[in-house]
């Protein structure tokens, strides 16, 4: 197939929901001239790290940034794992999100990704550590996907979880997603519409873009945080709410068999939210449709990050005008 250099273009210009502004290294730049040479891509975005952050438009007109500096943390964490330095503050980049978000004008949700990659034309078999990094900050409109009335179908991937010993999951990199899109693939083949992991134990790990718990008896229960997860914002969320009113909620190690025997299954993330699983493999997942305890903890979810809950408001940063 030819693709024209027009076409070529059109797919790298703004569009409606591509936004005006993107930050980089420390400033606002038009989001078509934010270009880098294409003999950068290579060796640099295997090294690159990143976070997905949500910024929800409140009722009463506030744009609200969902544990900004849990994710900006999350973003050091990796860079020193990854041996990255990045050459700004927690508080540079929080006002860097400041700066894009107003800068760009939404009036509604808006996704927000900040991330680093090794700056240069980078020839090396392997990129040094300690790197010179670019620091980029994009943004675009982004609506709740959840459907959290239908959910969705999962199916056990045959593609294993990458170990901590190999790509740590812990740390948000780009190439971890190289892993979670063939399981992606995988999952599409087979008639789900997401994939769940297994780590190298054989033990439930998580999706290609969420973590994982299931209901049974009761009892909310989610894979440990060694088991091959990112160490996602969401779960602490759900698990902190669920401590908080005093129900039971257990992090261990699961089985893959106790997927086919849970009353209730749900992803959990930044982008999914609180997203139901209706069937596992081809099973329902208990009646076949959202159950009670995934509905009510979708919907507090839903009001916390809007800022229409008392509980959790030190979770909210409102993004000044
Ligand atoms: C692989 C993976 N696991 C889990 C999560 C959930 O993490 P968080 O709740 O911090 O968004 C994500 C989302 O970014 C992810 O990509």
């Amino acid at each position: 197939m030819n693709v024209s250099a027009p076409e070529l273009a059109s797919l790298a210009s703004p569009t409606a929901d591509r936004p005006e502004w993107i930050w980089r290294n420390g400033t606002l730049s038009r989001w078509e001239q934010a270009q880098i040479h294409v003999n950068a891509v290579g060796h640099a975005s295997t090294a690159a790290i990143f976070e997905g952050i949500k910024a929800y438009r409140a009722d009463d007109g506030r744009l609200l940034l969902f544990r900004l500096d849990e994710h900006l943390r999350r973003l050091f964490d990796s860079a020193r794992i990854c041996r990255l330095d990045l050459p700004y503050s927690l508080a540079d980049l929080r006002t860097g999100v400041f700066d894009l978000l107003r800068g760009n004008g939404y009036d509604q949700d808006a996704y927000v990704r900040p991330w680093a990659f090794p700056a240069g034309l980078i020839r090396e078999q392997m990129v040094p550590a300690g790197s010179v990094c670019e620091v980029v900050i994009d943004s675009w409109p982004f609506r709740s996907r959840p459907d959290v009335t239908r959910g969705c179908r999962a199916g056990v991937s045959s593609w294993q979880r990458v170990s901590d010993a190999a790509m740590p999951p812990r740390v948000k990199a780009f190439s971890n997603y190289h892993n979670g899109r063939l399981a992606m693939m995988e999952a599409r083949e087979n008639g789900h519409d997401w994939p769940i992991l297994l780590n190298e134990r054989h033990k439930v790990s998580e999706g290609p873009g969420a973590c994982v718990a299931l209901v049974r008896h009761g009892t909310v229960t989610t894979p440990s945080l060694t088991s091959g997860v990112l160490e996602s914002i969401t779960r602490d969320t759900v698990l902190r709410l669920l401590d908080e009113s005093g129900e039971p909620v257990v992090e261990r190690e699961v089985d893959r068999s106790e997927l086919y025997l849970a009353d209730e299954l749900f992803f959990l993330g930044t982008a999914w939210e609180i997203l139901p699983i209706t069937s596992i493999d081809g099973l329902p997942v208990g009646q076949g449709r959202p159950g009670p305890v995934t509905r009510r903890l979708a919907d507090a979810y839903a009001r916390l990050v809007r800022g229409r809950s008392d509980r959790h408001t030190d979770w909210l940063t409102e993004v000044p005008r």
